[in-house]
């Protein structure tokens, strides 16, 4: 059989390269496969992924799944860490692990006033400082923990998420989280979510937008052109006129993808139906991001007569996303790719990217 010539000249036509793969996949078993580890990937080191994570304000929670006295065991960077919300209403993020006997305090612990309580011997600890504030036992407190003995993080809230700052060597933010007006606006609907594991970094996931190639070979699209692109000196951006694929067939739009750093990226979509798309990455382990895509549009158009069309936009960017998993869950870091004519702008974006990295 040959599929060579049959490649797809019409957007959204199968077969494209992955299509063997995601064709039998529907429903749960779709959503199985979104999640589920890949047995038998190469090591970290052998797919020169041990790169460390660039440095960012990324996603961690929706807000609304952090009520006031919960908490939250995590893993990101691979880090295990503790989040809670105290009595004052903010989320604090520390490292799990207690310093007392080692205890991981997202599992078990409690929030105690604004302060975190491990669950093993009750130890209390402040967020903000990283140190251990009282010992309900104990008439005194060790010294090497009232001073700062624990990692903590910079947290904010915005967009409906909660959003921690990652810096391998502890450095403050160096730009805020991007403030997006439809997140807050009750003319736009809820959050839909739809959440992936995929088994690699977020640089090669980050490059997919500037690699224009791959757009006929993984995604069946015809052409997508480059649009006018946008380097600023944190954030990076787009807007592009391409066709999108709907079940009454392909339609024009205009596509305006924007990042502020490493962690945050949202899209706008425009034409057919108004969409964005807030895209949560994070890392977990140097092989493993953790990624939600969070989709709102106007309700006026998702509960009208053109609600078809809204959920076929949706469904198009995760069928999408599901493409290119195929290549990112086993792809390595190729620091000496081969650039040929007509790869768009790859090597200027590693140049961008590296000013994420210490
Ligand atoms: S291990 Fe945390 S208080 Fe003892
Ligand atoms: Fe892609």
């Amino acid at each position: 059989m040959t599929t060579e010539n049959t490649a797809a000249t019409d957007a959204r036509t199968a077969p494209v390269a992955v299509w063997q793969l995601l064709e039998n996949l529907k429903g749960q078993d779709l959503l199985d496969w979104r999640l589920a580890p890949v047995a038998g990937r190469a090591s970290i080191e052998e797919r020169n992924l041990d790169i460390g994570f660039p440095f960012g304000w990324y996603p961690i929670e929706l807000s609304a799944k952090l009520a006031v006295g919960e908490v939250k065991p995590l893993r990101y960077f691979a880090r295990d860490l503790a989040m809670w919300r105290g009595e004052d209403g903010q989320v604090r993020i520390i490292d799990a692990y207690c310093k007392h006997l080692g205890a991981h305090m997202g599992h078990g612990g409690k929030v105690h006033g604004n302060l975190l309580e491990c669950p093993f011997h009750a130890w209390r600890y402040d967020g903000d400082e990283g140190v251990v504030k009282e010992i309900p036992y104990s008439k005194a407190i060790p010294p090497q923990v009232k001073r700062k003995c624990t990692g903590t993080y910079p947290v904010t809230e915005a967009n409906r998420w909660i959003w921690m700052w990652y810096h391998p060597e502890g450095a403050d933010p160096l730009w805020e989280v991007a403030n997006l007006p439809e997140c807050s606006d009750p003319q736009w609907t809820d959050f839909e979510v739809h959440e992936w594991n995929v088994w690699g970094n977020v640089q090669n996931m980050a490059e997919n937008g500037v690699d224009v190639a791959h757009f006929k070979y993984i995604h069946g699209t015809a052409n997508v052109p480059l649009g006018d692109l946008r380097w600023g000196e944190w954030g990076r951006g787009a807007d592009v006129k391409a066709k999108m694929g709907t079940p009454w067939g392909e339609v024009d739009g205009q596509i305006s993808y924007d990042t502020m750093g490493p962690g945050q990226s949202w899209t706008r979509f425009t034409g057919i139906s108004e969409t964005l798309l807030v895209a949560c990455l994070t890392p977990v382990d140097l092989d493993h991001v953790h990624v939600r895509f969070c989709f709102t549009q106007p309700r006026s158009q998702a509960e009208g007569e053109r609600a078809g069309v809204a959920k076929a936009i949706i469904r198009d960017i995760c069928k999408q996303f599901d493409q290119d998993k195929v290549v990112w869950d086993r792809m390595k870091f190729e620091p000496n790719a081969i650039i040929c004519e007509g790869d768009g702008p790859i090597a200027q974006f590693r140049k961008f990217y590296e000013r994420y990295y210490v």
